[in-house]
């Protein structure tokens, strides 16, 4: 049963809610529940093409009649079908009046490499539209939900938005500035260093650790270093592991050129997505990486790339990874000038912190979430 909950008014008198208002907000909590819940699932079927749609976002979409899942539908790529599509297709018959489509993204209402959706889901009979994020895209922002709206779909919009924005923050970013999501990744000691004696194996953090460093290039359209990680390393920077993954762009940095030709980044059978820039400055190399539609990029090192993405302030994300290790030495994870005093160093928010085995991943954005 439902019972009445004393409120607070804006005068600060305690007042009783009225039979009506409980109905009300009670209805209102269930509906929200019960959005949320097909948010999620919706969220889940993006997820199954997360760092496989760029330049385009990630999005799903599930079909609900009576308070049942009955189909779904997620955007596989570019030139593929969008979510909506998918999900109606999955249907394959005219919409019942009572369903309701749930989409993690605002449906698009102009024409670009597909037919725009919102004439597909009026045309399929759709009434109800649960939206999570609304396009962060100026030129299409909530043009989809007021062309639904005017076409008399009932439109909800804003359930789970921040995890559906999330899920694009690399996309939302390099469609609003033209220029790449960046992540700084490295494995440190706790003394903040990249690396141990030459001597010694040279990993600082352990191999679980290490696996799941790898898993976030699955994610991203470009890793980037620095060449002396190319000379002291020879990494791969490949996505592994993943049957017929899509392999990210590998982007080098030097000033002096010398780089060694054997390197596997200039000889194995991706060599072709390597990409060499001589002499520019990091700001530079990001811009043009977004003018190629590259929306992520991930710094994996070495410090002095590092150092200058944190200078410039160029991350967006950091990921760091630290070792339970005290390694001295020279090769100090963010080198460069640093902030001149406290109040202008990095700090970092929404901070997440995960053990893994003996290492923890440490992940957290510089300032707000303007992308997600
Ligand atoms: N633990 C980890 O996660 C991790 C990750 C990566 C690397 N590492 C280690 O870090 C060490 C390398 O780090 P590092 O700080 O010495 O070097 P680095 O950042 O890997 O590379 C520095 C070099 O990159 C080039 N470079 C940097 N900025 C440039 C720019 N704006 N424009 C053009 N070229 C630019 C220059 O190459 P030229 O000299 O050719 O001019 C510079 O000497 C290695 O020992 C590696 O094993 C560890
Ligand atoms: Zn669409």
């Amino acid at each position: 049963m439902f019972v009445p909950r004393a409120t607070s008014g804006c005068s600060g008198n305690p007042r009783v809610a009225s039979p009506t208002e409980n109905n009300y907000s009670f209805l209102k909590a269930m509906t929200t529940e019960r959005d949320e819940k097909f948010m999620h699932a919706a969220l889940n079927e993006a997820k199954k093409a997360l760092g496989q749609t760029s330049p385009n976002p990630a999005v799903g979409a599930v079909l609900v009649i009576n308070n049942r899942i009955v189909a779904k539908g997620h955007h596989l790529g570019v030139g593929r079908d969008h979510a909506e599509i998918e999900c109606l297709r999955d249907f394959g018959a005219l919409v019942p009046a009572r369903a309701t489509l749930y989409v993690t993204l605002e449906p698009c209402s102009t024409a670009g490499r597909t037919a725009p959706c919102t004439d597909a889901i009026l045309k399929a009979g759709v009434r109800n539209v649960v939206v999570g994020a609304t396009d962060v895209n100026p030129c299409h922002s909530g043009k989809g939900i007021v062309q639904l709206r005017a076409a008399g779909v009932k439109v909800r919009q804003g359930i789970l938005a921040d995890e559906c924005a999330r899920l694009n923050e690399a996309f939302n970013k390099w469609i609003v500035t033209g220029r790449p999501f960046v992540i700084a990744k490295c494995g440190m000691s706790l003394d903040g260093r990249l690396t141990r004696p030459a001597i010694e194996p040279r990993w600082i953090t352990g191999r679980s650790a290490r696996r799941h460093a790898c898993e976030v290039r699955a994610h991203v359209d470009a890793v980037l270093v620095g060449a002396e990680t190319v000379r002291a390393d020879n990494p791969r920077l490949t996505v592994r592991g993943a049957h017929r993954a899509r392999q990210p762009w590998r982007v080098v940095l030097t000033r002096s050129g010398k780089l060694p030709r054997r390197a596997r980044l200039f000889s194995d059978q991706l060599a072709a997505r390597t990409l060499i820039y001589k002499g520019k400055s990091l700001a530079n190399v990001l811009k043009n990486l977004g003018k190629r539609g590259i929306t992520s990029v991930l710094i994996e090192g070495g410090g002095d790339v590092l150092g200058q993405a944190l200078d410039a302030r160029l991350i967006d994300k950091a990921q760091l990874y630290l070792g339970p290790i005290l390694s001295g030495g020279p090769v100090i994870a963010f080198a460069g000038q640093g902030a001149a005093n406290a109040a202008n160093a990095l700090r970092l928010r929404c901070v997440s912190y995960q053990r893994i085995g003996q290492n923890v991943c440490i992940t957290g954005y510089p300032g707000a979430f303007p992308w997600g």
